[in-house]
């Protein structure tokens, strides 16, 4: 093995990364970034990797979500706090159905960067860069917008110190009303066929947290603070490699521009830059895992990402849609058992389940997502694995993005609110009601 290095990416064949048109410009920007405070910092991710290495073995679960493209502009109050609340209302759910922690993290303060199937698109004969994400270029349709432009990733480090610091400061204790089911907006557990169970659910909520105020000794500061952590798709390898800072005590290299980088399905080659990059630095890690893994590649991916079997350092985040994971994940979950390596197994209901409908919009069926969350925790308890967490495109406010859920969306409703400009996502209720069927399957298994 060749001494790995914060630039020893450089070495391998690295996908999905902007082509800059002017070399010394993209040079100038990341010397810059590399002189900025980090985000985060080594102890925080060490607490994390802690936490995800109690739910690896079912003493804790990971709750990760938020959107498949954070959008520059997005970067506002109301998003961000529809964002933290949903995810927090969700954990509540979590936390009481399954009896465990929930560790919180968000696809947040940094998920800039998109892998795209196609280098470029053509429209009416004229051929441009693809859009791949705000970090590097932008939306519309012209060689302007399209070209990459180093500058961005100065604003990308901006949006996620922005966020961040809203983040912060909300999880200190802003969100007091989220210890109130009854102001939780629920109207689709009435319209489930699960009513009577959900609305059981949410008594036993609002009773759990009376009975926690009533007998006092834990204040309402205690409870209203939360840990609150980040994560994003370590996609575009010159940013990281500016985010990737030694630990100001102790040994090692961290990327301290996110808690939990993951490296995405198509960039996940064994001989390649991102794995390389991976390879070296502390944080806890996810990889996503789809339907062309395969048990050997598997094993050598794990042995190079954590030769030491470090537990808490790896989560698989598979995705490889309901009709499937009965035929994709077994072989995998033995493989696995087979090398001994200890992971947290996270299920990704969603990259997997994306369609196009006739009118051209990606979308989701609510009910592919559940079928591919029931069936991991099948396949898991068969196995004597254990499901340690969910990973979910969400956001908090009423988009109309995917189809189905209690609250009866069709494909004719897409047309009237849907904002997503990568994947579509599940809306608030639709994330709510996820939830509480991820609990009832979590005290099942
Ligand atoms: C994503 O998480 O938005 C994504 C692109 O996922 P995957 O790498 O699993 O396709
Ligand atoms: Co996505």
């Amino acid at each position: 093995m060749t001494p790995w290095g914060p630039s020893s990416w450089k070495t391998k064949p690295a996908r999905q990364q902007p082509e800059y048109e002017n070399p010394d410009e993209l040079n100038g920007v990341l010397e810059r970034l590399t002189h900025r405070p980090p985000l985060v910092t080594s102890w925080e991710i060490e607490r994390l990797k802690t936490q995800l290495a109690l739910a690896s073995t079912g003493s804790a679960f990971l709750l990760q979500g938020g959107d498949c493209n954070e959008s520059f502009k997005a970067c506002r109050p109301e998003p961000i706090e529809k964002k933290l609340k949903v995810l927090l209302q969700m954990s509540l759910v979590l936390v009481y159905g399954m009896q465990k922690p929930v560790i919180r993290v968000g696809r947040i303060a940094g998920q800039y960067a998109k892998p795209r199937s196609s280098p470029t698109e053509t429209r009416d004969g004229s051929t441009l860069s693809s859009y791949r994400g705000d970090c590097v270029n932008q939306i519309p349709f012209t060689p302007q917008a399209r070209a990459a432009k180093p500058n961005r990733l100065l604003t990308a480090y901006a949006r996620s110190a922005q966020t961040l610091n809203y983040l912060r400061a909300l999880s200190e204790g802003g969100f007091a009303d989220i210890h109130h089911p009854e102001n939780w907006e629920l109207d689709f557990v009435t319209q489930s066929a699960r009513a009577a169970e959900y609305h059981q659910m949410v008594r036993g909520i609002g009773d759990a947290l009376r009975f926690i105020d009533t007998i006092g000794g834990v204040t309402r500061a205690d409870l209203s603070r939360v840990d609150f952590y980040t994560s994003h798709e370590a996609l575009v390898l010159p940013y990281e490699q500016a985010m990737t800072r030694r630990a100001l005590s102790g040994d090692g290299w961290y990327n301290l521009g996110t808690h939990f980088p993951w490296i995405g399905d198509r960039t996940r080659d064994i001989d390649e830059a991102h794995v390389e990059y991976f390879r070296g630095i502390a944080n806890p890690i996810g990889v996503k895992i789809g339907p062309s893994a395969t048990p050997d590649k598997l094993s050598l991916l794990l042995d190079r990402l954590n030769p030491d079997q470090d537990v808490g350092r790896m989560t698989l985040i598979c995705r490889f849609g309901a009709d499937k994971i009965r035929s994709a994940l077994p072989p995998l979950i033995q493989a696995v058992q087979k090398a001994g390596h200890p992971v947290l197994w996270s299920i990704d209901p969603m990259h997997g389940n994306t369609i196009t409908t006739d009118e051209g919009y990606k979308t989701r069926h609510f009910d592919a997502i559940l079928d591919e969350v029931r069936e991991s925790f099948a396949i898991h308890h068969e196995h004597g694995t254990i499901v340690g967490g969910v990973h979910l495109e969400l956001t908090g406010s009423n988009v109309t993005e995917c189809i189905g859920g209690a609250g009866g969306l069709s494909s004719t409703d897409l047309a009237r609110a849907y904002e997503s400009n990568v994947d579509p996502r599940l809306n608030y209720e639709q994330a709510m009601e996820i939830a509480f069927l991820i609990a009832g399957c979590g005290r099942n298994h």
